[in-house]
């Protein structure tokens, strides 16, 4: 099918979600190679006073093969926004993508992120100033959303015809609402509503763990494309596996070599984009949910996490892996 986005193409309907703190440039890369066909980076705050933070700074970073650069903005001030998209385009950004599903307290206090979807003034009067600015710039907008605000208010449909209206390129729906966190049942309905009623791609987002779910949502739902978030944590290589099962009907099963070279590969990429006290504290989550459950982890695990400095965290881990054979 594909789905433009400005001067790019998207071919394929695997996406990886944005996760903060998760889909960093090393990340997203590793993912990539296994097959999505797109990422969005972390979030980043559209307050200027935060803009030269050495966190946010990572969460611009991209590698040179990247393509399209996606970043991801989150704010409640048109005026800031419009300022933090020229600041994007500035730092590499070839696509913009706008926040509007963060359910997080310290988000939604301050009305960013899926809050402005009980704000529908001020959340319309963004979309269409992101909608004007991504013109000037000709630089690509799109949303991320969830299904509404509670049950009781599901707007998602509102928003994705006026981004539609503004300009944007595409719209994600992630089938929750704000009330129903990350934890509440997915609801697909409200998607395919909208992929039934605006003519932008639409992307369905949530709970999709695997092959068959992927397969079911993209037909139930009439999606361009599905997008995966949490089921990806420790599993870059998920995305391979739901490719050829969507393209083959069959699936090779990633070996644990395979395995644990992707996993090498990671933390090479993690050193190159952190300096090395962040990249080995920020390392850790990853090794835990590469590893919990492995054969032998229990025995080195307090080892591994406990590693102050790189040399120490690679060897560690490549004793382990040499020891259960798969080096
Ligand atoms: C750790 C974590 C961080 C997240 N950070 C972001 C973010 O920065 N921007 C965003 O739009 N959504 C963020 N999300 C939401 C995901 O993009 C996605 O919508 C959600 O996890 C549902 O998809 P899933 O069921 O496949 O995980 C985050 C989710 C998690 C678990």
């Amino acid at each position: 099918m594909g789905i433009n986005l400005g001067r790019y193409r998207i071919e394929g309907s695997l996406f990886l979600a944005p996760m903060a703190g998760v889909t960093d440039a090393p990340f997203r890369r590793l993912c990539r190679e296994f097959g999505a066909d797109y990422a969005v980076g972390e979030m980043v705050a559209s307050a200027a006073q935060l803009r030269k933070s050495r966190k946010t700074l990572a969460r611009v970073k991209f590698f040179d093969d990247e393509a399209p650069r996606a970043v991801q903005l989150l704010g409640a001030d048109p005026a800031a926004l419009k300022d933090a998209f020229y600041w994007a385009c500035e730092a590499g950004a070839q696509v913009v993508d706008f926040n509007m599903g963060c359910p997080a307290k310290k988000v939604c206090n301050v009305a960013c992120g899926s809050a402005l979807m009980k704000e529908e003034p001020l959340a319309l009067e963004i979309l269409s100033v992101l909608g004007e600015v991504s013109k000037e710039c000709g630089v690509p907008v799109t949303l991320k959303c969830r299904t509404g605000w509670d049950e009781a208010h599901k707007n998602a449909l509102t928003f994705a015809q006026t981004a539609q209206k503004a300009g944007f390129a595409m719209v994600t729906i992630h089938g929750r609402t704000r009330t129903g966190g990350f934890d509440s049942s997915v609801e697909y309905d409200t998607i395919a509503q909208v992929a039934r009623t605006v003519a932008i791609p639409v992307v369905a987002n949530g709970d999709i763990t695997d092959a068959n779910r992927a397969r079911a949502v993209l037909q139930y739902t009439g999606a361009a494309a599905v997008m995966i978030g949490r089921a990806a944590l420790g599993h870059p290589w998920l995305f391979k596996e739901i490719k050829e099962a969507l393209e083959n009907g069959c699936v090779r099963a990633t070996t644990q070599e395979e395995k644990v070279q992707a996993i090498l590969r990671h933390w090479r990429w993690h050193f190159e984009c952190y300096e090395e006290p962040v990249a080995v504290m920020t390392f850790r989550k990853h090794l835990l949910w590469y590893l919990t459950g492995w054969s032998g982890f229990e025995t080195v695990r307090a080892q591994i996490c406990q590693a102050g400095d790189a040399r120490t965290q690679g060897k560690l881990l490549q004793d382990y892996f040499a020891v259960q054979g798969w080096l």
